[in-house]
């Protein structure tokens, strides 16, 4: 065995071709998903505060949008919808009129090859803000679940090519899958935000989705943040119930949850870059504190090295321009 001075680990080191040569991880504009919100009404971008860079967009301002997307070679967005009424059981969510089956359709005849996943939550449309039916004050996981089911399949119908659950509601992979299966739509994936945390980087996201809970908090059915094992549990029946690509989120804080899930699933395997890291960079940034394209990178490159496939981030079209 070569030690020093016969071993010198800084000769791989030396040049830039040396350190692409043996390079462990790197990732790809292909990899990423880029998150996007759409608000009722018309002519509107708007900037959100906490987030900057990243507006609100009314359907007819997304096909320049997208093209621009889809220019830069990003494979797919992410759509979240914030609809202009909301009720006790979210029912704008689920008609074929709404702000995201509207912006589905807007921008599949843009640009029909570019992926559109959808968001499937009741938060964002509930008065209450809840992800799930509320019940004396409780989150009613099976009354739910048929509401989730409604809405994916509106979506699908709308032209989605991929829908995400991201309520932690027990069996909304089940019955989305039975749901989607019964109407012929076999083919289309489930991307399940299996392990979510009720995580404090959700802050801005609430902002830009207006979906901050009336009352109490998320951590009757998101996960508490010191578990491990239990994120396993949630992707084996995740998977069991059929999700074709599980999640990890948020990503930063939980890169051992990233790993632990990589190494013991054989399923595509997605890490969310939720809008709190996303908002600490950019404050940062802004300050002129740390240099945005070297933090970004190096930070979606620890999440790749984590053994996440596919990173959803705020930062994509940046990224995309970068590469
Ligand atoms: C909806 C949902 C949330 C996020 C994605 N889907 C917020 C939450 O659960 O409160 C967060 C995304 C982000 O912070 O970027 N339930």
């Amino acid at each position: 065995m070569a030690v020093f001075p016969q071993l010198r680990l800084r000769r791989l080191r030396r040049t830039e071709a040396l350190r692409v040569l043996v390079r462990e991880n790197r990732f790809d504009v292909g990899d990423l998903i880029y998150p996007m919100f759409v608000v009722e009404g018309k002519s509107i971008k708007q900037e959100i505060s906490s987030m900057p860079g990243i507006f609100h967009y009314s359907p007819d301002q997304l096909p320049a949008e997208v093209e621009e997307v889809a220019g830069l070679k990003l494979p797919a967005v992410l759509l979240f919808g914030i609809p202009q009424n909301k009720d006790e059981t979210g029912s704008s969510a689920y008609q074929s009129d709404g702000v995201v089956q509207k912006a589905i359709r807007a921008i599949k005849s843009t640009v029909p090859e570019l992926l559109v996943i959808t968001d499937v939550c009741l938060c964002e449309y509930t008065s209450h803000g809840h992800c799930g039916i509320v019940s004396n004050d409780v989150i009613d996981n099976d009354r739910t679940l048929p509401l989730l089911a409604k809405m994916a399949l509106s979506h699908v119908e709308a032209g989605a090519d991929i829908v995400a659950p991201s309520d932690m509601m027990d069996g909304r992979v089940k019955v989305i899958r039975e749901t989607l299966d019964k109407k012929g739509y076999e083919h289309i994936p489930i991307l399940s935000y299996a392990a979510k945390y009720a995580s404090a980087f959700y802050e801005p996201f609430r902002e830009a989705a207006e979906s901050t809970p009336q009352f109490g908090d998320r951590r009757s059915y998101q996960m508490d943040p010191p578990n491990v094992r239990e994120a396993l549990r949630e992707v084996d029946q995740d998977i069991a119930e059929g999700a074709d690509i599980i999640m990890v989120k948020p990503a930063l804080a939980y890169l051992d949850v990233i790993r632990k899930v990589h190494d013991t699933f054989n399923c595509p395997l997605a890490a969310y870059n939720v809008s709190g890291e996303y908002a600490m960079v950019k404050a940062a940034c802004q300050q002129g504190w740390l240099d945005e394209r070297q933090v970004v990178l190096e930070t979606l490159t620890a999440i790749k090295r984590a053994g996440a496939d596919i990173i959803l981030t705020y930062h994509a079209k940046d990224v995309a321009q970068w590469l």
